[in-house]
């Protein structure tokens, strides 16, 4: 049998500040992802990175005072540490400032389009939105503002290296309409698809040297750099190896059928659009599959230091820990449309469903196997039941995790009803199996609660395994 491979990228963060609760959400929802298919015996490769090649990065080194290289240093080492945190099982992660892994198949896809007759070089006049790394329109300000970052665009007048996109209009579009692009969910496809009616422009891939000062040169013209768009896509095959040492490459994206972006929904044109009229271009396989996820907000508001309303990733694991965050993020976030996290909704949910739900059932239970089994319960193997898996393999970690705590209370209830405690004292034997049982059923939520809860499945596991009752996992927060 061959074996089945999955490759899954999160999007690479910008390093020009701290990660915040979306950011963990996107790396968090893709670990989920990633370990359900390991679980299954997959082989997978997960890639998360840092796009570096900015002028954002630039200006916020300049106002830290620092120098571009030390500054993205700390930035980096930070977003490591919080992937530490929240247990992201990484295998590799790519900063596009790499020039021995990133720039040698950034330059290699570049040749690619030159060779494709897609790159040619105009004078370009427009609005430039640094926030958004992009152009912008006129139409799309806000009293001469861009809408979500706040700020004016740069007016530019520069030479430019533009991108043939526009040839790739019907080629994209019935590869997303057959789902050989599968777009998840169904509106984000429905969303590329009315922009892939309106047809798409070609789209700038390079800058002046001088305009922006970092980036990867543009094979045989110094004067220009790659634009931010170009060089950052290209990390999800480049840190394979593309261009540069072909195993991994070959392996997990030109052999592979099960690739997969996570992605937020505002990076969604980038990914849907120019993306794949790069690989098109280029002669290189597609991503099978984008899964386009919402933002997250607090009070039903975008989370911001004026309102007061941040929920910091950092300071809940410290309080609460990498599981109760996995938790309410896999649980109480929906993959596919916004979701809402406040510090009070964070506490309910943790009492209720962790200290109270889970910690309390896995305590009963082994409890009850600690004071009277003579020895740990062989655990048999059971395959994922069908709810859990159907979800899982909707990517719906949310309705898959609703399922587990469906069986906890289950569970629950069955220990009041069969009264093994009870039991035990009129019909020893009985009352073994009776908490032999719920051991077993106990194991299967466990195994359930792997991709989920990775920490917490395994001190339950080894509870299991040295019938001991576990240390408290969820004490109760007031
Ligand atoms: N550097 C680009 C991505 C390049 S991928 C080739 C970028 N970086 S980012 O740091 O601004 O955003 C990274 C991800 O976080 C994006 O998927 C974005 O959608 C996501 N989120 C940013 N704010 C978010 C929320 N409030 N909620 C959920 N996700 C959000 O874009």
């Amino acid at each position: 049998m061959t074996e089945k491979k999955f490759y899954l990228t999160t999007p690479i963060f910008y390093p020009n500040a701290k990660l915040h609760m979306g950011h963990a959400y996107t790396t968090t929802l893709s670990d989920v992802l990633v370990r359900y298919h390991k679980l299954k015996k997959d082989k997978t490769y997960f890639l998360t990175g840092s796009d570096e090649n900015t002028q954002k990065v630039v200006a916020a080194a300049k106002a830290a005072g620092q120098e571009p290289a030390v500054f993205l240093d700390g930035i980096v080492g930070n977003f490591k540490k919080l992937f530490a945190a929240l247990d992201i099982s990484y295998d590799q992660f790519i900063r596009t400032t790499d020039e021995q892994l990133h720039w040698p198949g950034a330059i290699a896809l570049w040749n690619k389009l030159v060779a494709a007759g897609d790159l040619y070089k105009k004078e370009y006049e427009g609005l430039y939105c640094v926030g958004h790394e992009a152009f912008i329109t006129e139409k799309e300000l806000v009293d001469g503002l861009c809408p979500d970052h706040g700020t004016a665009p740069e007016h530019i007048k520069e030479e430019n290296y533009f991108f043939r996109l526009s040839r790739y209009t019907e080629e994209i579009r019935n590869k997303i309409i057959s789902d050989e692009l599968r777009i998840v969910p169904a509106t984000r496809k429905r969303e590329i698809l009315a922009l892939l009616d309106e047809g798409l422009q070609d789209v700038s891939f390079s800058r002046p040297r001088h305009a922006a000062s970092v980036g990867i040169p543009v094979p045989g013209d110094d004067s220009q750099v790659m634009y931010v768009w170009c060089d950052a896509l290209s990390n999800y095959i480049t840190a394979l190896g593309y261009g540069r040492d072909d195993v991994l490459y070959q392996e997990f994206w030109q052999n592979n059928p099960d690739k997969m972006h996570v992605i937020g929904k505002d990076i969604l044109r980038f990914h849907a659009a120019i993306w794949p009229g790069m690989l098109l271009s280029a002669g290189v396989p597609l991503p099978a599959t984008i899964l386009v996820h919402g933002f997250i907000t607090s009070g039903g508001k975008k989370m911001s230091k004026t309102l007061g309303n941040v929920v910091d990733p950092e300071e809940l694991l410290a309080e609460y820990g990498t599981d109760a965050v996995r938790y309410y993020l896999a649980r109480h976030i929906s993959p596919f449309e916004d979701g809402d996290l406040t510090r009070e909704h964070f506490k309910d949910v943790y009492n209720a469903d962790l200290a109270n739900g889970l910690g309390n059932l896995a305590s009963r239970i082994m409890q009850l196997a600690q004071t009277n089994l003579a020895e740990p319960v062989k655990v048999e193997w059971q395959p994922f039941p069908p709810e859990f898996q159907g979800a899982m393999e909707k990517f719906e970690i949310n309705k898959a995790a609703e399922y587990v705590w469906s069986r906890i209370q289950s569970l629950d209830q069955q220990i009041t009803e069969t009264a093994p405690f009870k039991v035990i004292k009129t019909d020893p034997e009985k009352g073994k199996s009776l908490i032999a049982n719920l051991v077993q059923e106990l194991a299967l939520i466990d195994l359930m609660l792997e991709p989920l809860l990775p920490q917490t499945s395994l001190k339950i596991i080894e509870a299991i395994m040295a019938n001991q009752k576990p240390q408290n996992l969820f004490p109760r927060k007031d």
